[in-house]
């Protein structure tokens, strides 16, 4: 079968090929059912079920027309396919006679009570504020704005949380639920890389989640978070936690270690990212005889022997950095030109975080 360019393909490969162009025009259908099924509640109901739950059920606890029941069926089989639920037999007296449908591991961190929570970051992602600056991909890369966001919205994203308070409170509030699945893990996995420390500067640390995971994990470490002043503005420190409102380019108070969470490297550009290594190394400097280290958590991309889906998930990271700031992820020789431009010399990572790592940086 001849292509318009001439290539000659078998029907087979060209099934594939015309198969695999339907699967990406349509893979939004998967973020998109995903929004649904978090706005309708499905994982809480099935779960206050305490069991499978027939579809006439899911229905009835549905504050849903009753007419659409065929439609929620359809929904709940592609969430089954991308392994959000599972179809089991209900065996009733000993008789298996109907289907139920129940939570995997996946929609149980979509519960709303969970305290490892996604659903605030899928709220936030998938809001028309974060999808809409897609549309303009295209017309960006003609242009000279620095992102699509700003494109879209006339202003960046970090101006904009600064003057959409409601806004600004589901993106923090994606963070903070983030935050609390980062503390669980690092201070369980990664207990070696904070002992020891007395002080602790939490940069770009949003409402202090972490923050105070960590000290309460490590009660003679002493941990100031700072943000952005509208981020920190009314937060009260407690015990050996407390905030500063500020911007971290322009200064980093002492500490012996400076600790940045994911998603803040990866907002901005390699040039914007040495200035921000220069002033940790400014703020630990001064003291002399504690860890003195930088502590970064983020994503590697092109990790060794990684899965498909691990890397395509680093990848739709990357265009995110890329359509809503003016960041990026980075492969494990860029994250190495940014410590070496910044005066550092050493590094360490340890990967405890799934598709994240923990890096230690030493001046
Ligand atoms: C993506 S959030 C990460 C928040 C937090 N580290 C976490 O993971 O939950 C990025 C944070 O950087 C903060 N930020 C942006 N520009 C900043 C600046 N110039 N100085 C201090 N913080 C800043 C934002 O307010 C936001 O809280």
């Amino acid at each position: 079968m001849a292509l318009p360019n001439g290539v000659v393909e078998s029907t087979h490969e060209l099934l594939d090929a015309h198969a695999h162009v339907w699967n990406h025009i349509f893979n939004f259908i998967n973020s998109m059912s995903l929004k649904c099924a978090i706005e309708l509640g499905i994982p809480d109901i099935i779960h206050k079920h305490g069991k499978p739950i027939t579809l006439s059920q899911l229905v009835n606890a549905l504050p849903i027309n009753k007419q659409k029941s065929n439609c929620l069926a359809r929904l709940m089989r592609i969430l089954i396919h991308s392994k959000f639920f599972v179809k089991v037999k209900i065996s009733e007296d000993g008789d298996e006679n109907e289907d139920g449908y129940y939570l995997t591991p996946a929609s149980r961190l979509l519960l709303r009570d969970e305290p490892l929570s996604m659903v605030p970051l899928a709220r936030a992602m998938l809001d028309p504020i974060l999808i809409d600056p897609w549309h303009h991909l295209g017309e960006w890369f003609h242009s000279d704005s620095p992102s699509a966001f700003a494109t879209k919205h006339g202003m960046s994203l970090w101006e904009y949380l600064g003057i959409e308070e409601k806004w600004n409170g589901i993106f923090n509030e994606a963070m903070a639920n983030d935050a609390r699945f980062v503390v669980s893990v690092l201070t369980k996995e990664c207990k070696q890389v904070f002992e020891g420390l007395k002080s602790m500067m939490d940069v770009a640390g949003g409402t202090g989640l972490v923050a105070k995971g960590i000290v309460d994990a490590f009660p003679d470490m002493k941990c100031v978070v700072l943000d952005l002043p509208h981020v920190v503005a009314g937060l009260e420190g407690e015990n050996n936690l407390s905030y500063v409102g500020g911007d971290m380019f322009e200064s980093i108070p002492h500490a012996d270690a400076v600790f940045l969470k994911q998603w803040i490297f990866h907002d901005w550009t390699d040039e914007e990212c040495v200035k921000l290594l220069q002033k940790c190394k400014e703020a630990i400097n001064p003291s002399k005889n504690n860890g003195k280290k930088v502590i970064i958590v983020e994503i590697i991309v092109d990790d060794k022997k990684e899965e498909h889906e691990a890397t395509e998930t680093k990848l739709f990271w990357d265009m995110l950095m890329m359509v809503d700031v003016k960041g990026k992820e980075r492969t494990e020789k860029e994250w190495a030109k940014l410590f070496v431009a910044a005066g550092f010399t050493s590094y360490k990572i340890t990967r405890v975080l799934g598709l994240r790592s923990v890096i230690e940086v030493f001046p």
